[in-house]
């Protein structure tokens, strides 16, 4: 038995954002969550254009770091409920995303975010209108019923359908200005999610689909997205792969790459997309015995030219995905990150442990994810 389930309105192209003034009105009080950047780029000034037609009254909060915490959510909630908020925007990346998702729902649901976070009690009432208007390319957060917030060093999911913003406009004009080296590590965060989606246990005929396309699209178009910033055309189809993916490992699960990626991001601050780019190969390596068919298709997705399958098939697309990396001048390893070699067995321990590595295809187990983050973290 499988199911699929998206209700979240999409739009895409340039201009997108402008449709947003459909949804908002003169008897809306607005919070818009966002970070310091957009606000800098003039990117928070488009929307607040759209907002200014519309006749809503609106305010900003845009103190969200990278890797938000749990006093990054009660300080946005404590400012929403001070406005009165009627309406949330989510406006950036992963980060804003899911402060925003969690703000909009305890707004109407009350009490601490901690009481809901992993295995706690599920938001009982739907929270205000949230859109979601992403800046980035990556995270997919606009079409997935999770959020993640660290506390106390720990990244830590809530999970529900009530989380999926009401409508989200993916406007390519937004990302002209997102710079290389975000542009790579977001898109290849996509990447990962289509590529640990398409070999999940959880993974359908409809996330297949979405996947495939997923990694169809990056392949062709996020080197050009990360050379020439503002191709309009490259900039829309990572933006589509980044949605694609996103809805398809919100519903198929992820794996060991994420899994890894957690405690990395947690106690490292490694931003999320780089951690992805880095494990992705080993990741698959990793899995390669479990999948390989599914790995080929990879391969022929990603742009390499072979007719090779099982397990060949698939050591090519590990090494389609490494050219990627090059290309995309990000490192093969993350060598410098690391603080002290003790770390690594308690990483792999956590990594083992969370929620997402239950779907990876293969048991993901302490000691395969010590051998692959020794391989990451140690030099030669
Ligand atoms: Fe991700």
């Amino acid at each position: 038995m499988t199911s699929f389930y998206l209700p979240t309105r999409l739009y895409f192209g340039a201009g997108a954002r402008k449709e947003l003034a459909g949804f908002v009105g003169a008897q809306d009080r607005v919070m818009v969550i966002t970070d310091e950047g957009l606000v800098k780029t003039g990117i928070l000034g488009k929307i607040e254009e759209v907002l200014a037609g519309s006749g809503a009254r609106w305010e900003v909060f845009s103190r969200v770091p990278s890797n938000p915490r749990a006093a990054t959510v009660e300080e946005a909630l404590e400012a929403a409920r001070g406005f009165e908020t009627t309406a949330v925007i989510a406006l950036g990346g992963g980060s804003p995303m899911d402060v925003a998702k969690v703000v909009a729902l305890l707004l109407t649901n009350g009490g601490r975010l901690e009481e809901y976070q992993w295995e706690g009690k599920p938001f009982a009432e739907p929270g205000v209108p949230l859109y979601a208007v992403p800046t980035t390319a990556g995270t997919g957060s606009e079409v997935t019923q999770v959020a993640v917030i660290i506390d106390r060093n720990t990244k830590k999911g809530i999970n529900s359908e009530r989380l999926l913003p009401r409508a989200a406009f993916i406007d390519p004009e937004l990302m002209v200005t997102l710079p290389p080296f975000v542009t790579a590590i977001t898109g290849m965060d996509a990447l990962t999610h289509a590529v640990e989606a398409l070999v999940a246990r959880g993974s359908n005929p409809v996330t297949d689909a979405w996947a495939t396309e997923a990694i169809r699209l990056l392949g062709q178009s996020l080197r050009r997205a990360f050379a020439v910033g503002d191709d309009l055309k490259a900039r829309e189809s990572v933006a589509l792969a980044s949605t694609l993916a996103g809805a398809a490992m919100d519903q198929a699960g992820l794996g060991i790459v994420h899994a890894l990626a957690g405690p990395l991001s947690g106690h490292y601050d490694i931003p999320h997309g780089l951690a992805n780019a880095v494990l992705l190969p080993w990741g698959m390596e990793y899995n390669m015995v479990a999948v390989p068919e599914k790995y080929a298709r990879v391969a022929s997705l990603l742009g390499r030219k072979t007719a090779e399958t099982g397990r060949a098939g698939a050591r090519e697309a590990v090494a389609a995905v490494r050219e990627l990396l090059e290309d995309l001048e990000l490192p093969w390893d993350l060598a410098a990150y690391l603080q002290q070699e003790e770390d690594i067995p308690r990483f792999a321990r956590e990594a083992a442990a969370m929620f997402i590595a239950r779907t990876n295809p293969r048991p993901v187990t302490p000691a395969a994810c010590e051998a692959i983050l020794q391989k990451v973290l140690l030099k030669g």
